[in-house]
């Protein structure tokens, strides 16, 4: 019997594959599909202090391996999330479940931060420096060293949950602002969020996203996420969540191999809703032809 457990943060997760926010909402659709206890655990959808309708439709233009997303962070605000969707969530996931957290200041950060911190099922903090679809917030605050640091000190002065800040891969030096986080007390650091892209229609010869700009995501990306993962590896000492592309049990070995201690699939659940339940099928069978009994083993083995 192989072994797939990981520990992220002191919290044991039986496998390392977590849905990643955005994807799986709530979770509760999916959970109408199959048991999404199966999971590691799920990163739910990005939340800000007050309710957010989103960007403009279109949002999504279909790319060769991939697609383009420009969502907006659409949620019902921190109230919402902790008074109902936090509440209903116990009735279909008994696991910790991951808080994305998202915000436009520093001080909306924090408010959101403190609010989902006193919540009793949250296990881990995912805040989100990295949004490419917001005006003001968002990505800015991921693009230097200096602005992500500023997160990461405010939020961990009104959290005891482990924080992981979610990085940007649209930046020159992705280690230097992991780094950065990490002496601003981060207790992981969650990579990547999407490429920022743009389609064009040939007929209309105008963006096909409302709003011009979407962040990319799918298999396309998975080659820079795997060398972003094994870059921030190597410059700090907190673990890593690896995404960005991961549609297999070969991708997660893969990405662990560079140095994640855990994985998030994205784009593929928009594809086949049941993607993380078949990954944490097929990953016994998968570690066993890699020769690998212990899955945790596995982190960082290429370097
Ligand atoms: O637009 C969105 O809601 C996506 C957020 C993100 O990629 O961080």
């Amino acid at each position: 019997m192989v072994d797939t457990r990981v520990v992220l943060s002191g919290i044991t997760l039986d496998n390392p594959v977590i849905p990643a926010s955005g994807t799986f909402g709530f979770g509760r659709e999916f959970a109408e599909l199959y048991d999404i206890n199966c999971l590691g655990t799920f990163s739910f959808k990005g939340t800000t202090k007050d309710p957010r309708f989103g960007n403009p439709t279109p949002r999504i233009a279909e790319c060769s391996m991939g697609m383009i997303n420009s969502v907006g962070l659409q949620n019902p605000g921190v109230e919402h999330v902790v008074n109902h969707e936090l509440k209903e969530l116990k009735e279909y996931f008994s696991k910790p479940v991951m808080a994305n957290v998202s915000g436009f200041s520093i001080d909306e950060y924090v408010y959101t931060c403190q609010k989902i911190n006193d919540a009793e099922q949250v296990g881990w903090i995912e805040v989100n420096i990295s949004c490419p679809n917001v005006h003001g917030g968002g990505m800015s605050f991921g693009t230097t060293p200096e602005a992500a640091a500023e997160v990461t000190k405010a939020v961990k002065a009104v959290t005891t949950k482990p924080v992981y800040i979610k990085l940007s891969p649209n930046v020159a030096d992705i280690a230097s602002v992991a780094k950065a986080c990490e002496d601003a007390g981060a207790d992981g650091i969650s990579l990547i969020n999407t490429l920022l892209g743009m389609r064009i229609d040939l007929k209309t010869k105008k963006c096909v996203v409302a709003n011009k700009m979407g962040g990319f995501s799918g298999p396309a990306i998975f080659p820079v996420a795997v060398r972003m993962v094994y870059q921030v590896y190597e410059a700090v000492k907190i673990p890593v969540i690896g995404m960005g592309g991961v549609s297999s049990a070969d991708d997660v070995i893969e990405m662990m191999l560079a140095g994640a201690t855990a994985v998030q699939v994205g784009a593929a659940n928009l594809v086949n809703p049941f993607a993380c339940k078949e990954i944490i099928e097929t990953l016994p069978t998968a570690m066993k032809k890699y020769g690998i009994e212990k899955l945790s083993d596995i982190i960082g083995g290429a370097h």
